[in-house]
């Protein structure tokens, strides 16, 4: 896809968008028979096929649409036309489009393309498929079409990552892409196998990863910018290939739905992605703790009482609840080892987030009252909304131990979503500027491109547009 400022007379492929307002004023300009069949409603298409060629109508619903709408609107017309679409010269109408509108409407075009597994056959990824609009200045089209592939392409790694069934996602096929992705992108990487994390002390990553066929993948990811006094972003991405639970076994109705459980590290990539193919100026250290939590005869035991790499004891009381027991030493091992000016971990980390928000919005959870506010405001901005919850200190007293610091588990059958991020409160060395995002509802489930539940990409429009505007 290439942006092109209007130069051709006559074009054979038209979008022509509407809001309900402006169809209103200019429907009796077109056929009749149009304005029978379109009001402009929000995801009305309406195809035209005339002498020269083929017109698109486009409804964006009311003129008072949100910005994230237009992306919602492009991206359906996209997945439900592209069998349709070809990559010749397009012409866009839409004149009272704003550039940030325009933009978003691109975003969508390009992120509708995706279907599982992604193949870049589609009309929109040949340099062929020419968009041309009249009201954005041909360097404003340059910097959208930039910003429009950079995240497109983060958000679709994250889909087809998530996506992947286990057996196409083990450690090593994961970690092998990780490691070309940062040849490709100039990134620092680091991966700790077994025997260093022993040796470094990583004993809460360890225990999960003990009953793994798979050797331990602990990797860091650096993204380093160039520009000077820049803020450094610590991000952290719960990486289970597939949770089964462990001998806590899980129910296996929904077991297949586990190989989601890596949505935080895929949302924390396709950040990555985006703030590489940017450039943005600001420095990021990810850290994913790899593995599968699985059953063996090597497996961490209900009671086992391990020391995390903060030195602080954990008994474990239920192995399905892995997740904060890996997150504890990625926050620990970043908080000790790297100045960071803020530090967000993002995680399917409970059930418990699930019941409380279905597939709404993630559960966040902060110790700083701006940086939270921060992110509720960009999560409303890009429809990857998140709600708060307490850390009240209560909540501590539900993991006392009588035999470690603290248990993985509480056992009330309240509130384990507030548990799980006040257990992992405890791990982030006082670091001032910390946020737990729970996306186990929001990270994979009902989509436009798939039949079955699927991953939806939350968390790399939010966490792009909150690195690019963090200064
Ligand atoms: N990966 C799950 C959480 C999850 C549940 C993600 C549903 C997506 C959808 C996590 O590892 C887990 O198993 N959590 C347990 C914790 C419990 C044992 C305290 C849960 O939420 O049931
Ligand atoms: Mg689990
Ligand atoms: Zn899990």
């Amino acid at each position: 896809m290439k942006l092109i400022n209007k130069k051709n007379k006559t074009y054979t492929q038209v979008f022509h968008l509407f809001t309900e307002e402006n169809w209103t004023k200019t429907a009796k300009n077109f056929n009749k028979n149009i304005s029978t069949f379109f009001t402009g409603k929000k995801n009305e298409i309406f195809v035209n096929a005339h002498e020269e060629g083929i017109t698109y109508f486009i409804g964006l619903g009311k003129s008072t649409l949100q910005n994230f709408e237009i992306q919602q609107v492009a991206n359906k017309f996209s997945q439900g036309q592209k069998k349709n679409l070809h990559a010749v010269p397009t012409l866009v109408l839409a004149d009272f489009l704003t550039e940030k509108q325009f933009e978003e409407f691109v975003k969508g075009l390009l992120i509708g393309t995706y279907n599982y597994p992604f193949e870049k056959t589609h009309a929109f990824w040949s340099p062929k498929f020419e968009i041309h609009f009249e009201n954005v200045s041909q360097k404003k089209l340059d910097t959208i079409s930039e910003r429009a592939l950079a995240l497109s392409n983060g958000q679709i790694a994250c889909q087809d990552w998530l996506n992947k069934p286990a057996n196409l996602k083990k450690p090593d096929t994961f970690g092998l892409y990780l490691k070309n992705l940062a040849k490709k992108h100039d990134l620092k990487y680091t991966s700790f196998n077994r025997k260093k994390c022993e040796e470094l002390g990583l004993g809460a990553y360890l225990s999960v990863n003990q009953g793994s066929a798979y050797d331990a993948a602990f990797t860091i990811l650096e993204y380093k910018t160039t520009v000077k006094n820049a803020k450094t972003i610590g991000l952290v991405g719960k990486c289970v290939l597939f949770d089964t639970g462990g001998i806590s076994l899980k129910n296996p109705d929904n077991m297949h739905y586990m190989k989601s459980d890596m949505g935080g590290a895929t949302a924390v990539l396709g950040t990555l992605i985006y703030a590489a193919e940017m450039q943005l100026p600001v420095n990021i250290i990810a850290i994913l703790p790899i593995t599968d939590n699985a059953i063996s005869e090597n497996a961490f035991l209900p009671s086992d009482v391990i020391t995390a790499y903060n030195g602080k004891t954990i008994e474990v009381l239920n192995t399905d609840a892995e997740g904060r027991m890996i997150l504890a030493d990625g926050l620990s091992y970043l908080a000790k080892n790297y100045k960071t000016d803020c530090l967000i971990d993002l995680a399917t980390l409970t059930g418990s987030s699930v019941r409380m928000f279905g597939d709404t919005c993630g559960a966040l959870f902060s110790n700083n009252e701006e940086f939270k506010n921060l992110l509720i405001k960009t999560g409303d901005k890009t429809n990857q909304r998140l709600w708060n919850l307490p850390l009240w200190d209560v909540w501590k007293d539900d993991i006392q131990s009588d035999v470690a610091d603290l248990k993985n588990i509480s056992m009330k059958p309240i509130g384990d979503c507030i548990v799980a991020a006040k257990f992992l409160e405890q791990f982030i060395e006082n670091h001032p500027k910390w946020a737990h995002l729970d996306i186990a509802g929001v990270a994979f489930g009902n989509v436009g491109y798939a039949k079955e539940k699927a991953a939806t990409g939350f968390g790399v429009q939010l966490l792009a547009d909150l690195i690019e505007n963090y200064h």
